[in-house]
């Protein structure tokens, strides 16, 4: 049995962290996070790949031990009182396998046996969570023939199985279009609405301004930023300039740019410098580009957006980040190639049934 100490604080929190810690040999997937997520609240934990976002929900749903540290969720230790965790929340894993001969409703049904919900129950829970995501329709196929967007609302449905106070989502709606991603966003908001606790992990910087109360931002497995997304962007304080010039011309301009205020990542082929003055320094910018005998292509104002706080943070601007020009992200400031911008491993992707 759990020890629900009165006299710890933390207790309160649905999701509590403190140096957690997770090395694999030399590598320090998750180097000391401390995380306090507050009951009710949407939190949002960002980071370019490989950063140990998924590490680090593992060890929250108690599927990896942490390496040291500690960590309780609903008021339970992960470690030492991991049944009593795993009654209480919901996860649906990044990678989560999933048996592609098997129908929605039969892994539903499934799961609600796992879960010991009582078998004059589990049609109707199955049935009704099926609805909630918008698959009634498909309960009885394979999930083997659902469309990725299909099978991560299944996901969903499965980790709800059990009506979970803290829900743990893994980059949920990773590969999704946009319709499909703004009803999952959608169904996050009525579980939130409805008193659930949920962290989830992303790519998408503007799901995580949308959705999230909070966000954390993790890079090389610590946490770089924290906090509501409207105060992380007011730290950034300045706009972005973007221009484009002939690839000839970039060195020349960067140099110019340099004198306005700090370089940004930017798409490749751009240039993004903070304006130190804000925006009355266009015009000059304009000019000294002019005098030095450049032509600006292109050029924009971009007040500061989390994708800002998160290239201040990180060095590294996330693929599909807004991108004016449509180019590939995840350059350096300096116009090299980020050297984690790679994209992501098959291994990686949340396997499509085969
Ligand atoms: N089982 C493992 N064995 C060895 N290294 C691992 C293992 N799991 C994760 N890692 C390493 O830990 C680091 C963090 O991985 P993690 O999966 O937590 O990143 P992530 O932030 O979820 O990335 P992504 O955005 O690609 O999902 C990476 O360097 C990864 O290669
Ligand atoms: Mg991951």
């Amino acid at each position: 049995m759990a020890v629900m100490s009165a006299t710890n604080p933390n207790n309160d929190y649905p999701i509590y962290a403190e140096g957690l810690m997770r090395h694999f040999g030399d590598v320090k997937a998750v180097d000391g996070v401390d995380l306090q997520v507050n009951a009710g609240e949407v939190f949002g934990f960002l980071g370019p790949n490989g950063a140990g976002k998924s590490t680090t929900v593992r060890m929250l749903t108690t599927l990896l031990r942490p390496t040291a540290g500690v960590a309780r969720v609903a008021g339970f230790d992960v470690v030492k009182d991991a049944d009593q965790v795993r009654r209480r929340i919901g996860v649906a894993l990044q990678d989560a396998a999933i048996d592609p001969l098997m129908t929605g409703h039969e892994l539903l049904a499934l799961q609600a046996v796992l879960y010991g919900i009582p078998k004059a129950k589990v049609r109707d829970r199955s049935r009704e969570l099926l609805e909630r995501v918008g698959l009634t329709g498909a309960a009885d196929r394979r999930v083997g023939t659902y469309s990725g967007g299909m099978r991560r609302r299944l996901d969903l449905a499965l980790s709800l199985i059990h009506q979970p106070t803290v829900l743990f989502l893994d980059e949920p709606t990773t590969g999704l279009d946009p319709m499909s991603r703004l009803a999952l966003w959608e169904e996050v908001r009525r579980l939130n609405a409805e008193g659930t606790t949920v962290l989830l992990t992303t790519q998408y910087l503007e799901e995580a301004d949308q959705l999230a109360d909070r966000i954390a931002i993790i890079d090389h497995g610590k946490i770089v930023r924290q906090g509501e997304p409207r105060e992380l962007k007011a730290q950034v304080g300045a706009p972005t300039l973007v221009i484009t010039v002939p690839g000839g011309q970039l060195d020349q301009a960067r140099e110019v740019l340099r004198s306005f205020g700090e370089l940004r990542p930017t798409a490749e082929g751009s240039l993004g410098v903070g304006l130190s003055a804000g925006a009355e320094a266009v015009p000059a910018v304009v000019r000294s580009l002019d005098d030095a005998g450049m032509q600006v292509q292109h050029l924009e104002l971009n007040e500061p957006s989390l994708d800002d706080v998160f290239a201040e943070a990180t060095g590294y601007r996330l693929e599909g980040a807004a991108s004016a020009s449509g180019l590939p992200q995840a350059q350096g400031a300096e116009g090299g190639t980020g050297k984690r911008g790679r994209k992501r491993g098959a291994n990686e992707t949340a396997s499509g049934a085969a």
